[in-house]
């Protein structure tokens, strides 16, 4: 795998000489965070080799990279998830090649479902930490020392620096937020009620299909991570709400203007 980073590396930088210092991967409802970039190079997927093939029809996927402010950033437009049938490598092959490209520091955003009881769908979360269980591990196998350590340290997945000048920008921009532990499960159906009572029983407060690959495989690389998740809709133990995807994809559109506000504001000013 190592190879075929550098290589995808040296593609991307002949194409662009870009060096970006964040990347940011846009989670479901929040792809226009890429209107607040100063775009100079907006590369599809299915162009840069060793890129996952989206099997799906139509989908749309973007590297895309620019300027905020005086800061540089690559963004994914749209992630690969595990449940689309993809290796836990191949989910989390983006990160490798941010990393390599000049990234140090990755902003994670998601859509998730709620069970904390001080959540209401729009709710937006600073996620503090994560349980995985995900079917898969994203380091799994041989591990290559030139990436990071065989056994990683995850007292910190997510920078307290980075919460804490979130939480401050946040307040200046009169934004509320939350704190939240995020379980990562693959889907793709979403929680029975009995699931959802279960992310509670684990000491979760927030429940996804993505983030935790990527965040894993981040922190292998040093990577100072952020997450941020969008409540979209709650499941409360005995009431749960019948959700569909669109409901979903609206509940974010809807927290999404203050989402995008404080990544960029967070990318301008740590
Ligand atoms: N479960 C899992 N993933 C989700 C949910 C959920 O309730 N809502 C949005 N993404």
């Amino acid at each position: 795998m190592w190879e075929q980073v550098q290589q995808t590396v040296k593609y991307i930088q002949e194409k662009t000489g870009f060096t970006p210092e964040y990347g940011v991967i846009l989670g479901s409802g929040l792809g226009s965070f890429t209107d607040d970039i100063q775009i100079e190079y907006s590369l599809p997927y299915h162009e840069i080799p060793n890129f996952p093939v989206s099997t799906v029809e139509g989908h749309k996927g973007a590297l895309v990279f620019g300027t905020i402010g005086a800061k540089k950033v690559v963004a994914m437009q749209g992630r690969f998830h595990y449940y689309e049938g993809y290796s836990m490598k191949e989910v989390t092959f983006p990160v490798r090649v941010m990393k390599y490209l000049g990234v140090n520091k990755l902003i994670v955003s998601n859509a998730s479902g709620g069970v904390k009881n001080t959540y209401k769908v729009g709710s937006i979360v600073l996620i503090k930490d994560h349980v995985n269980m995900m079917p898969e591990h994203p380091l799994r196998g041989k591990n290559d020392e030139r990436f990071g350590p065989r056994f990683v340290n995850m007292s910190e997945p997510y920078s307290r620096k980075m919460i804490a000048k979130a939480e401050e920008l946040a307040a200046q921009l009169g934004i509320e937020v939350q704190h939240g532990v995020y379980l990562g499960l693959q889907g793709p159906t979403f929680e029975t009620m009995s699931e959802y009572r279960m992310v509670k029983a684990l000491g979760c407060d927030c429940v996804g299909m993505s983030t935790v690959p990527e965040v894993i495989v981040a922190r292998h690389m040093e990577l100072e991570t952020f997450g941020i998740s969008v409540i979209t809709d709650m499941g409360n133990e005995d009431s749960i709400e019948s959700i569909t995807h669109a409901e979903v994809l609206e509940a974010a559109k809807g927290a999404e203007p203050h989402v995008r506000a404080l990544i960029k504001e967070l990318i301008l000013s740590y």
